[in-house]
């Protein structure tokens, strides 16, 4: 059931408007549909993706998960920081305008306040 899901989240992503993503109930996973095609919050993730795991990474060490090759950029940002609430909600407004040099793409979502509210609350679930 994996496959489906990843083909849907990538045409809601492609489509900007998220006709599979409105199908969710949980706002949180709804708005996750934004970062699912690179990102798993799975914590034992087997298939690979293009960005690291985000189980846990709140409060986490910036550039910290084990096995993932972060860019320089990302690494020399990170130095003794942590990723709090807020600091994940200002990267993915715009993340090359806070890590210039970083390998992520500003992601289509979320696109209000409330929608990435939800989406933090979602990344700080125990799983
Ligand atoms: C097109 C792929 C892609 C999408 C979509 C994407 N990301 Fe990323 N993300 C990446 C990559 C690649 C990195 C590694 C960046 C680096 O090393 O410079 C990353 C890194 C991160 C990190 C740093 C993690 C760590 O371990 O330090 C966070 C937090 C993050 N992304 C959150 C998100 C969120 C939340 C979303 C959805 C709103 C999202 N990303 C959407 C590719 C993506």
């Amino acid at each position: 059931m994996r496959l489906p899901i990843a083909v849907g989240a990538l045409a809601a992503i492609a489509a900007g408007a998220s006709a599979f993503a409105q199908g969710i109930s949980d706002p949180g996973e709804r708005a996750f549909q934004y970062c699912f095609s690179c990102h798993s919050v799975e914590p034992n993730q087997t298939e690979v993706l293009s960005g690291p795991n985000l189980n846990g990474v709140i409060e986490r060490p910036i550039a910290f998960k084990a096995g993932f090759q972060y860019s320089d950029a990302m690494k020399s940002f990170g130095a003794g920081k942590v990723w709090t609430p807020e600091l994940i909600g200002q990267f993915i407004q715009d993340p090359k305008g806070m890590v210039p040099g970083t390998a992520m793409e500003k992601p289509p979502g979320p696109r209000n306040p409330a929608e990435r509210a939800a989406l933090l609350d979602y990344l700080k679930k125990p799983r």
